[in-house]
């Protein structure tokens, strides 16, 4: 027996109905990332030797989603979540470590709560650790009766409470760790004898106590606790994701300008001395080093920006812009799939797509990369210190070579040598006195029929 040994079993056959989506209800995103991945995240530095998820007859969609990182079994039909936990007995047959239950749709779990639980239960030796919380809006919760000595006693599920139990605030999250040495024989003594004629897990507490062994309460934050069965509830879990975010950026040393404007995905990362202005969305992906600004109104996704980058207003990267230290990336500018080298400039109006740029490039106002004839994507090469004028196409595949210059305005269709100038436009006639000849000429015109 290895008592460090730590099992986790992932409570999600419930079908769901109030999300109203073909989508199964722990695979809709917080910060981009699927409800049961950010469980799955939180648990992986306590190194559970066995993860198990018990899904319904959509199982195939949590399969889909997770691979081999956990097993998958399956509740049909579903007769409560003690008998979901029952559905493990195969997998966890001789197993004596700990083994934590959790809820798919709880998905804001901290990882020192986790740990908080596996401290008690080693210490107090108690065969069920309960994680409870205090809530003012105690809703349909269970309640936890602990007595005088801090033993939990009894869950009581709201539909079989009397009054003077429904008034009790400290109520059952759900979430719940077993020495897996008595999980089993607690589980085959639950019968649905209750309110909801379902196998209630929260009923092996009293069992448990029946047998001589005790039971502990680890309390944590309600917002930790709180379950996602609708869109409003997904929406007030991301607010919470959201702010704990900031939170976490501001101590770290990012100025959010208006942190309650700035949506960061699950994997962002950002340095030091960044300062971000209101209304930036990052999507998963992004990396941002020190000393980095980002203006407002701007939309970030799988992009790095190196140190010292100014990024904004109203900019988008796409996934795997790279730019390196010092980049100016200005307003209304789109960039795709692009290296954009050390110093290099693109500071207005411009698309830059399946491209390089160069070390201190200078990317004209309205530039386009032309990538795409409809059928494949093509490469865009522009060289060290090149300066590309406004207005210009370049149409890829091309390169333009170091220090080249483009002519604003110019359809680049040939390779651009280094240090030339290139000019791809109609030629300029000057018609002297055309202009006044025109405004007379058709002024009289306009007398005659008037
Ligand atoms: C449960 C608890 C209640 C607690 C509440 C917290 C029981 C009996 N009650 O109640 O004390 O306050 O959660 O939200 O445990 N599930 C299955 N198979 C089933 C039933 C449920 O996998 O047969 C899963 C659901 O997908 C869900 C979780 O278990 O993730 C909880 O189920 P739910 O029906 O919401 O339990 P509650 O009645 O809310
Ligand atoms: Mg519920």
């Amino acid at each position: 027996m290895n008592d460090s040994d730590l099992a986790i079993v992932i409570l999600a056959a419930g079908k769901g109905t109030r999300m109203k989506s073909a989508t199964h209800k722990v695979l809709h995103p917080l910060g981009g990332h699927p409800m049961l991945h950010h469980l799955m995240d939180t648990v992986a530095p306590l190194n559970p030797t066995k993860k198990i998820i018990v899904a319904g007859a959509d199982k195939e969609q949590v399969e889909a989603s997770v691979g081999r990182i956990a097993d998958i079994v399956v509740q049909e039909p579903q007769l409560g979540t003690g008998h979901a936990v029952q559905m493990t007995k195969d997998l966890l047959k001789g197993f004596n470590g700990d083994v934590l239950i959790l809820y798919g749709d709880v998905p804001l779990i901290a990882e020192a709560t986790m740990q908080k639980m596996i401290d008690t239960r080693e210490e107090t030796g108690a065969a069920v650790v309960v994680l409870g919380f205090r809530t003012k809006d105690t809703k349909a919760y269970g309640r936890l009766k602990v007595n005088d000595n801090g033993n939990l006693d009894a869950i009581i599920e709201f539909k079989d409470a009397n009054d003077e139990e429904r008034a009790i605030t400290l109520c059952n999250s759900g979430i719940m760790l077993m020495t897996g040495e008595h999980m089993f024989d607690l589980l085959d003594a639950l019968d649905d004898n209750n309110a909801a004629k379902e196998f209630y897990l929260t009923d092996v507490v009293e069992i448990a106590n029946k047998k001589g062994l005790s039971c502990a309460v680890v309390e944590a934050d309600e917002q930790e606790v709180m379950g996602i069965n609708s869109r409003g509830e997904l929406a007030e879990a991301e607010a919470v994701f959201q702010n704990n975010r900031r939170q976490y950026f501001m101590a770290e040393g990012v100025t959010l300008v208006d942190p309650e404007t700035i949506y960061f995905s699950y994997d962002t990362i950002i340095g030091r001395d960044v300062t971000i202005g209101p209304n930036v969305v990052f999507g998963p992906g992004c990396r941002v080093a020190d000393n980095v600004t980002i203006h407002p109104f701007c939309h970030i996704e799988g992009a790095t920006i190196g140190s010292g980058s100014s990024i904004g207003p109203f900019a988008r990267l796409r996934p795997a812009a790279e730019l390196g230290k010092g980049v100016k990336v200005g307003n209304f500018v789109e960039i795709k799939k692009a290296e954009i080298e050390d110093g290099a400039k693109v500071n207005h109006l411009s698309y830059v797509g399946d491209a390089r740029v160069g070390k201190n490039a200078n990317i004209g106002a309205g530039t386009i990369t032309c990538n795409y004839d409809g059928y494949f994507k093509y490469h865009t090469d522009i060289g060290e210190g090149a300066f590309i004028g406004s207005n210009s196409a370049l149409v890829a595949p091309v390169t333009i070579g170091d220090g080249a210059i483009v002519g604003a305005g110019s359809v680049v269709t040939m390779a651009v040598e280094a240090d030339a100038l290139a000019i791809a436009r109609g030629k300029q006639r000057a018609l002297g006195g055309w202009a006044s000849n025109f405004r007379t000429n058709q002024q009289n015109k306009k007398n005659k029929k008037g």
